[in-house]
């Protein structure tokens, strides 16, 4: 069997940005890698501007989870006192003792190679794979150095990429201005902003508390789609007069039941009465609403009842349902972080317009997606259509199409 090939990104991530994962895809197609682990460094000691280790794990966790060949190590991260690369790698290859290690690197840091703590050792417990760098153009220095290490044994690749303009530096620099950064992911931003990072003052003051639970009981894709829900949100409720706290708020939370086994979420529904329609207790996909509504309650000590409704009504909606829980169940269906399809875009330019719209073209792909699945469609999720056709009829609004379809539905059931 081929041996494995690890590729091994270090830094402080401090925040993690697009310009890291552009490298992480670049390395991976030059050094043919099975996968690259991203190794935040722990808490500097004395060193002001950097934000908590366990705020810089998360993000990376976040930023990295949609790609399948990215994974999160807590290596560096856990390990106290001077973290040397020596030590990381020299770990590595008692972890991995049958693979072939990549480090990761930028142009300029192997012109510093030489100042690496036991750095002789180092070039001979990997390969390097060289980044271009978009202020440094490799000169003869460079290409001297470069000779001169690989006499002494060291192995370097260099890849082939556009290097991505952008620094965790000038990230920092932009976050007060609240608008989206170029080159970095609107989920990294929304936790920044509901947590409060880098001087900003916390949207959601509860957030700080909450993170720890809710990041533990979700999978890293699910608490990144959960950070792109209250980032959609949040937009939502600016550009429709909602209130943006309690909309951050509900989508904070809206998933937090999301992960748990059926047979624990069916365990809270029967000891908190919840509900006795079986239809929503036997499908997971269901009860995590009502489910997320109760534990945000009891769990993480939620009163606002608003922001309750809008988690428990996030995947059917309700007749009479608020513009809060409009906001939160679109903002679930638009995320930035959802894979396109056809209507996506549709309901994406609907909900600038109007909640209503949105929330029925919402409706609607549930329905095709449920006629196309040859199930029944769910009789919240009917009762919500219905409704909403009735309430748009008398005041006007809303698209022909997902009004033809969703009375289609209703009538066929
Ligand atoms: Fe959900
Ligand atoms: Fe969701």
């Amino acid at each position: 069997m081929a041996k494995e090939r690890i590729g091994i990104m270090g830094g402080t991530f401090n925040p993690i940005h697009l310009g890291h994962i552009a490298m992480a895809q670049a390395a991976i197609k030059a050094g043919s890698l099975d996968r690259v682990l991203f190794l935040p460094d722990g808490q500097p000691p004395h060193k002001s501007g950097i934000a908590p280790a366990e705020h810089r794990w998360r993000m990376v966790c976040a930023a990295i989870a949609p790609y399948k060949r990215m994974e999160p190590s807590r290596m560096e991260l856990d390990r106290t006192g001077t973290t040397y690369t020596f030590d990381t790698l020299t770990a590595l290859r008692e972890l991995y003792p049958k693979a072939s290690l990549f480090y990761i690197i930028g142009a300029d840091t192997l012109m510093q190679l030489h100042t690496w703590h036991r750095w002789q050792e180092v070039l001979t417990l990997c390969t390097f794979l060289v980044c271009p760098r978009d202020d440094l153009t490799p000169g003869e220095e460079f290409r001297q150095e470069r000779r001169r290490l690989q006499e002494m044994g060291a192995r370097f690749v260099m890849v082939d990429m556009k290097p991505v303009d952008v620094s965790s530096t000038a990230i920092r620099e932009a976050l007060p201005s609240d608008e989206p950064i170029g080159h970095f992911d609107p989920a990294v931003q929304e936790y920044i902003g509901l947590t409060g990072l880098y001087g900003l003052s916390p949207r959601v003051p509860e957030a700080d508390d909450w993170m720890p639970r809710l990041f533990a009981d979700l999978t890293g894709r699910r608490f990144a789609h959960t950070l792109g829900v209250a980032w959609s949100a949040r937009h939502l409720a600016l550009v429709h007069g909602e209130d943006a706290y309690k909309a951050e708020a509900a989508a904070l939370l809206h998933d937090c039941a999301k992960c748990l086994p059926l047979k624990d979420m069916q365990r809270i529904a029967a000891d908190a009465k919840i509900t006795q329609d079986r239809s929503v207790l036997e499908s997971g996909a269901l009860l995590h609403a009502p489910v997320g509504a109760w534990m945000a309650e009891h769990v993480y000590g939620v009163t606002d009842p608003e922001i309750l409704s809008a988690i428990a009504a996030h995947t059917t909606g309700k007749p009479g349902m608020s513009g809060l829980d409009m906001v939160v169940n679109i903002a679930d269906t638009i995320e930035p972080g959802r894979e396109s399809y056809p209507l996506l875009s549709r309901i994406r330019e609907a909900s600038e317009r109007s909640l209503r719209e949105a929330m029925l073209l919402c409706l609607s792909g549930t329905v095709e997606h449920v006629e196309k699945s040859g199930r029944f469609l769910n009789t919240g999720t009917l009762q919500t259509l219905t409704w909403l056709c009735g309430h748009i009829a008398e005041t006007g609004g809303g698209s022909e199409t997902a009004v033809t379809n969703i009375h289609h539905a209703a009538k066929g059931g």
